[in-house]
């Protein structure tokens, strides 16, 4: 027979083992919220700097697609952000991947504005080498402002590359593979904008739960 004191310890134990793993799900699920919300936050306050702001009266966050084109935009899908002012579109923001880093996929921001300029680049993630390849960094050097107002017509086509491959755009003392890689993947996304042309605005936004859930990765 088991006595009453061992029992009584048992359940204990076991309230305290219900009460635990009750209060780490919690707290996992005010983590996931509140990590969301600070990157919607981040990517709002990243896609404010590369478009007309000043003229968007859309959420982008709300008007999102999901695209595929992995040979140009280096990832199975791709988000696409729609950015609209008085019921014109103003530019489309798409978050590529550069497959070819030196150390990794690097994860970038593309706004191209609807006369098919570049409102700005940004890079999201990385794993470049400090001092080197991370030099592709806005809070390292101001290298990425180049991308700027540029098209596929200004520098031409031919020119889409770094200066040490007889292009445009300035590479790196040292560390050329980087900014060739970033180079290749904003010109392949205006090649993939240029081919989509409206529809990227026509298309209807994804359902809000399945954006929420894309948010919060
Ligand atoms: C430890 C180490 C880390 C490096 N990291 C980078 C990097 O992040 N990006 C890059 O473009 N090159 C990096 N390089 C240099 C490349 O190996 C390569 O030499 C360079 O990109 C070629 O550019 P260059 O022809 O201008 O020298 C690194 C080299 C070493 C040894």
């Amino acid at each position: 027979m088991i006595k009453a004191p061992v029992l009584i310890a048992g359940f204990i134990l076991g309230a305290f083992a219900v009460g635990g793993v009750g209060l780490v799900a919690v707290t996992h699920q005010l983590t996931e919220e509140r990590i969301a919300a600070n990157e919607r936050e981040a990517t709002l306050r990243t896609l404010a700097a590369i478009v007309p702001h000043e003229r968007m009266d859309n959420d982008p966050l709300q008007d999102v697609i999901e695209v595929s084109d992995p040979d140009l935009l280096g990832a199975e899908s791709t988000r696409v952000y729609r950015i609209r002012g008085g019921g014109e579109p103003l530019a489309v923001v798409l978050n590529p991947v550069v497959p070819d880093g030196y150390a990794g996929p690097i994860k970038l921001l593309v706004s191209v504005l609807s006369d098919g300029t570049l409102g700005g680049v940004r890079v999201l993630s990385h794993r470049e080498t400090p001092g080197l390849g991370d030099r592709i960094e806005i809070g390292k050097s101001d290298w990425v402002l180049g991308f700027d107002g540029k098209s596929l017509g200004d520098p031409p086509e031919a020119k889409w590359k770094v200066k040490r491959d007889g292009g445009a755009f300035d590479q790196f003392a040292g560390a050329t593979i980087t900014p060739r890689a970033v180079v290749k993947a904003v010109k392949n996304t205006l090649i993939y904008v240029r081919q989509e042309g409206a529809a990227l605005y026509d298309r209807p936004k994804m359902a809000s739960a399945t954006n929420q859930k894309e948010e919060s990765r």
